[in-house]
């Protein structure tokens, strides 16, 4: 496996930080992940300008122009690892650099650490097809999850938690609504309408969630954006997750308890296919 590490690409076991890196002493650092199909990267310009936002929000010195030149990066190591056929996820991360533990920010010329990864990307079609179980769990991360930073505690605790009651993701609430998904947004029909939480500080814009908000205006689908009462996600006649490796996934059991009639609801299955013609059409049109 090929890595990028600050403007090298290296096999893996060469690909070393020091340990006084800050992304692992404080988590200080923002992170994408993006879908390549065909070797080429979906809605790159959506995920570099979430990083630059993220990157501003942490004051991490990293502008436009070097974020811009990491779509180019991800190409590479997707030829790197001969993954140009098919599907890969691209992992990125940039951290304020390494620097003796200081709470406050080193010099401003410590570098930042850069670095991208690809892996193999199996879609797992049987899960999209016939849904999964998710649990809820507390939301207990910090207040600024609109940056996608490194820090993932109460995302890790939550998927650890569905993992270990055998489902596939973890959906989150606090102050009696529902957040998002540990590594998913999420949608539900609430009473007859397709329903969301909208785009605040509590929760990540995703950009499946931003390309399904395109498709289902195209579709004229009524949409409410609006934090859904967690009162009332037991009995939503449909749910699903989006996320970029997960697209556009049916949840049918939640809490063990079957949600609307145990299969994919119509709205989730019309915005799936809507969303899968969008992004291999994206890949055909390169
Ligand atoms: C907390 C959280 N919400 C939502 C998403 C979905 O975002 P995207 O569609 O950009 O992958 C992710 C993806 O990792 C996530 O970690």
């Amino acid at each position: 496996m090929i890595l990028y590490l600050n403007g090298q690409y290296l096999p893996r076991e060469q690909a070393l930080i020091p340990v006084e890196d800050r992304g692992f002493i404080f988590g200080d650092g923002i992170y994408e992940g993006v879908r390549a199909v065909g070797g080429k990267m979906f809605e790159w310009a959506a995920h570099a300008d979430r990083m630059e936002n993220g990157l501003k929000g942490l004051r991490i010195n990293f502008n436009r122009a070097r974020i811009d030149a990491l779509e180019a990066v991800c190409e590479r190591v997707v030829q790197e690892n001969g993954l140009v056929d098919g599907e890969a996820f691209l992992y990125l991360q940039v951290s304020r650099g390494a620097a003796p533990r200081t709470h406050f920010f080193p010099p401003a010329t410590v570098p930042p650490t850069v670095f991208v990864s690809a892996s193999k990307l199996v879609v797992p079609r049987k899960m999209r097809d016939e849904g999964c179980s998710a649990v809820t769990f507390p939301d207990m991360r910090w207040k600024r999850r609109d940056w996608k930073t490194v820090n993932l505690l109460g995302n890790v605790l939550a998927r650890q938690a569905a993992s270990e009651a055998g489902a596939y993701e973890a959906i989150l609430h606090e102050d009696g609504i529902v957040t998002e998904g540990a590594a998913t947004n999420v949608f539900a029909v609430i009473d007859g309408v397709l329903t969301t939480h909208p785009l605040t500080e509590r929760i990540l814009p995703g950009i499946t969630r931003k390309v399904l908000m395109e498709l289902i205006a195209e579709q004229r689908i009524a949409l409410k954006e609006a934090p859904i009462p967690f009162a009332k996600l037991a009995g939503a006649e449909e749910i699903f997750v989006c996320g970029s490796t997960t697209d556009v996934t049916p949840v049918v059991t939640l809490d063990g308890k079957t949600v609307g009639n145990g299969k994919p609801g119509p709205l989730t299955v019309k915005l799936r296919e809507a969303f899968e013609a969008r992004l291999y059409q994206a890949a055909a049109a390169h």
